[in-house]
């Protein structure tokens, strides 16, 4: 085997490279924030004012990202979600100027209503036999609403974050019927109920008021119940499938990869503050971790890669050539 690893014939037969088409960047557009604050358990990730919105995306596009994901804070926030399909709403001024000054960034948004209600559930709750419980059919309505208002604003991917059963369909159908055939479903269709989120509840501000998400989102264990989420996202019409969080779940990547659509995998909030924890302490090298995670998750299945180090991925890429 070592002769296929002499130093200058390696470089041939690498499988996996990273490039820049492979990561899509998320971001955090604040409405009650006025110029760029830091989120302090995500080291150099911002909250941006909506008037800022244009000016990162153009910083991300000179690097060379092709893709973002935003996430909206909003000022106001009830029970019934109703900022989230504002068509004044923050996400939707923020794509209206990215996507009329950068026409060839593709703009994708997170459809869900936990940043929008003040329960910070995924949706509407109320009384279920169980109790107060996320509410699935209610709750579809507002997902079709704040898709369409996305895709109103020119957003070119729309993301249902939310876990509710059937929100693939009728976004499909809700977009069809509306006129926009063209926008994509990125369908976040096998995402676990996972304590890697913590940092992005800070920074969206979406952390719930009571309960917890276990009765919508899928147990870390279950392994039989998060591929057929995906079969049915893509059975009901999913572009794009995704595996949430990435790196704790590789074998699950690899196995929704072979269901034969693109896979996007996202790097959580959590998987960015422990890489940047140990690194500011010096106990891994930033740069060789974050490549080697990313390089990995590429190499289980993800055709696409939500991650927060979008932007110096895209620098060391450079500093490479
Ligand atoms: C909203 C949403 C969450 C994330 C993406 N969309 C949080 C959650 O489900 O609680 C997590 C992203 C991250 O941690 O980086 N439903
Ligand atoms: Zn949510």
């Amino acid at each position: 085997m070592r002769r296929l690893r002499g130093r200058i014939i390696q470089p041939l037969l690498r499988e996996q490279v990273l490039q820049k088409t492979d990561l899509v960047a998320p971001l955090f557009i604040d409405e009650t924030a006025s110029s760029r604050r830091e989120i302090s358990s995500m080291p150099g990730q911002f909250r941006y004012p909506p008037q800022e919105a244009e000016s990162v995306a153009r910083e991300l596009w000179d690097d060379g990202i092709r893709a973002i994901m935003l996430f909206g804070v909003p000022k106001k926030k009830d029970a019934q979600a109703s900022g989230a399909y504002d068509p004044k709403g923050v996400v939707q001024r923020a794509v209206r100027s990215i996507k009329k000054s950068i026409p060839g960034m593709v703009v994708i948004t997170d459809v869900c209503a936990c940043e929008y209600t003040d329960h910070g559930h995924c949706g509407i709750v109320g009384d279920t036999r169980s109790g107060i419980d996320l509410l699935n059919d209610p709750s579809l309505d507002i997902m079709d609403r704040i898709a369409i208002s996305h895709a109103d604003s020119g957003a070119d991917i729309v993301a249902p974050s939310c876990m509710l059963d059937g929100v693939v369909q009728s976004l499909r159908h809700a977009l069809d019927r509306e006129g926009f055939k063209d926008v994509l479903i990125m369908s976040y269709s096998t995402k676990f109920a996972s304590a890697l989120y913590g940092p992005f509840r800070e920074a969206a501000d979406s952390g719930f008021q009571f309960g917890d998400r276990t009765t919508y989102q899928i147990n870390p264990g279950n392994s039989r119940e998060a591929i057929m989420e995906s079969m049915l996202d893509l059975d009901e019409g999913a572009d794009i499938l995704m595996v949430k969080p990435a790196g704790f779940y590789l074998d699950i990547l690899a196995e929704v990869r072979a269901l034969g659509i693109p896979v996007a995998a996202f790097q959580v909030s959590g998987e960015y503050a422990m890489i940047k924890a140990a690194a500011a302490r010096g106990w891994i090298k930033e740069k060789d971790v974050v490549i080697e995670s990313l390089t990995c998750i590429k190499r289980a299945g993800a055709d696409l890669i939500l991650t927060y180090f979008a932007r110096d991925v895209a620098g060391w890429l450079d500093e490479k050539q």
